[in-house]
């Protein structure tokens, strides 16, 4: 989704007469060699300044704004919920060019230009044409949830060649690529400008895609990359829009594996009803470059994608707005998606977004609930984490085989939510062998002790019971099986007869 932000705008004194209302387009290189381009509205009377933000297309109203003893101050909140999403500028005016530096929270403090432009500069481009609805042929791939890395959750902004190769050889050294996970997935910010053929470019941290995907290949690995239908991806860089099919023969020449398509600002051009013709677009281009890549559909769950992720070509499809390294965020995500396990089905999987596991902004409880949750979902298991510098213990959690074998069972039978006791929650999930995967959860802030009854699961008599984390047989158990859950905690285990 959007970057949330704010703006702070400082210039220095400037002529009483200086009137700044109108229309201004700042244009910040990011570093990269890439400029991003934020749009101002200013509406002046006296002090006080009024007017609206773009950011990707997005209209923001100025909440606070003044321009006083010379100096410009406007603060836009794109978010009510996150104060701390603070951007703080400071700038000069010379002549009619506002020099500003802008410290944005999820960015690199970006130095740039703000120069007087138009209105019809602000406006996205025209809506293309969308194709006829039809079924995109089945690629064959993800068979099971797809496993690897994905590059957003850690680096954001900062992720960058050097940071792949090793992400890379950390895999194969943690032996996280023998334990399934094979994708090592590169997220936004790794796009550079179009050359005069309209190819896509990569920016400077990126000097040679091709070179990157055959190192990443070297190792045993899969590599993946990302873009947007819209003409900008979420952190505002190129994205695929006018250049679909194109875009997808450059991946497949470069090597890559994997796409993730994030609607972004797609959603200021196209209406929820083109969704599912906008995807279907690059699923046919996919198909249409020749080489096999994995189609990661990113709209948050818009438009019951879960519906029709899998006749674009889908592999897996965003159920949910980006997932944050904290409790809350992972428990709103993680148990609301129980309603629609039955849409996953081999080739074609719910995605509840990355995973957080390793990030330090929870506890080993909650991740290992993150676990567990996101197998019993068949959810893809992309670790979000720097693979670099793994504590042991966040080791344990990602290389949970066990776990691991519950994800990506064959047979893809869903996970049925059976209790739900105010923060108590047993879900359990039929796997290929006759076994039954049963996780008790508790998100309550104290410890509880829970139990699940055989007739609960359609069974009866002694089974054996394993606990997945503690990695010990319990024996054959009568009738129930209770457990000491943990504050945020979950008891994992398998029964079977
Ligand atoms: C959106 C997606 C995230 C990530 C960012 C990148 O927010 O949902 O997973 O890809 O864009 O800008």
């Amino acid at each position: 989704m959007l970057l949330a932000l704010s703006f702070f705008l400082v210039a220095l004194p400037v002529a009483a007469q200086t009137d700044l209302s109108g229309f201004w387009v700042l244009s910040a290189p990011t570093g990269d060699g890439n400029f991003m381009k934020s749009f101002f509205e200013l509406k002046q009377s006296g002090e006080q300044i009024t007017g609206s933000v773009w950011v990707d297309y997005d209209k923001t109203a100025i909440s606070e704004g003044s321009f006083r003893d010379g100096k410009l101050h406007v603060v836009v909140k794109f978010s009510s919920q996150d104060p701390q999403q603070q951007a703080v500028a400071d700038g000069t005016l010379e002549g009619d060019k506002l020099h500003l530096t802008v410290h944005f929270p999820d960015r690199d403090t970006v130095v740039g230009i703000a120069e007087r432009t138009t209105a019809e500069a602000v406006a996205p481009p025209a809506r293309l044409p969308v194709p006829e609805l039809h079924d995109v042929p089945d690629n064959g791939l993800a068979r099971t949830p797809p496993m690897g890395w994905n590059s957003w959750n850690k680096f954001a902004g900062k992720v960058d060649d050097v940071a792949v190769r090793g992400v890379a050889d950390a895999m194969v050294e943690s032996g996280m690529r023998d334990a399934g996970y094979i994708y090592i997935n590169i997220d936004d910010t790794w796009e550079g400008p179009r050359d005069a053929e309209g190819n896509i470019t990569s920016n400077r941290k990126f000097p040679d895609m091709k070179a990157l995907a055959d190192y990443v290949h070297s190792k045993g690995l899969k590599i993946g990359i990302y873009s947007s239908p819209g003409p900008q991806t979420c952190a505002g860089y190129e994205g695929s829009y006018g250049h679909e099919a194109q875009d997808a023969k450059t991946y497949a020449a470069w090597g890559f594996d994997y796409l993730k398509y994030d609607w972004c600002s797609a959603g200021r051009i196209y209406k929820n009803s083109d969704l599912q013709a906008v995807y279907q677009k690059m699923g046919d281009a996919l198909l249409a470059s020749g080489r096999p890549m994995v189609f990661s559909l990113c709209e948050y769950g818009l438009g019951d994608v879960w519906k029709w992720g899998a006749k674009v070509g889908g592999n897996l499809w965003r159920t949910t707005d980006d997932i944050e390294d904290r409790w809350k965020s992972l428990e709103e995500i993680g148990f609301h998606q129980f309603d629609i396990a039955s849409y996953a089905q081999a080739g074609h999987w719910n995605d509840p977004d990355m995973l957080e596991i390793g990030n330090g902004g929870m506890s080993a409880d909650e991740y290992r609930t993150h676990m567990s949750l996101w197998s019993l979902l068949a959810a893809p298991l992309l670790a979000g984490n720097d693979l670099r510098t793994m504590s042991e213990e966040t080791k344990s959690i990602l290389m949970n085989k066990e776990v691991i074998a519950i994800d990506q069972d064959p047979k893809a039978q869903p996970v049925k939510r059976i209790s739900e006791q105010g923060s108590l929650v047993i879900a359990v999930r039929p796997l290929q062998d006759k076994t039954w995967a049963v996780g008790l959860f508790n998100r309550g802030d104290a410890a509880a002790k829970m139990s699940v009854a055989w007739s609960d699961l359609g069974l009866h008599g002694k089974l054996q019971v394993r606990d997945l984390w503690a990695h010990k047989d319990l024996g054959k158990v009568a009738n129930q099986f209770s457990a000491d859950v943990p504050s945020h905690g979950v008891v994992l285990v398998t029964v079977k007869h």
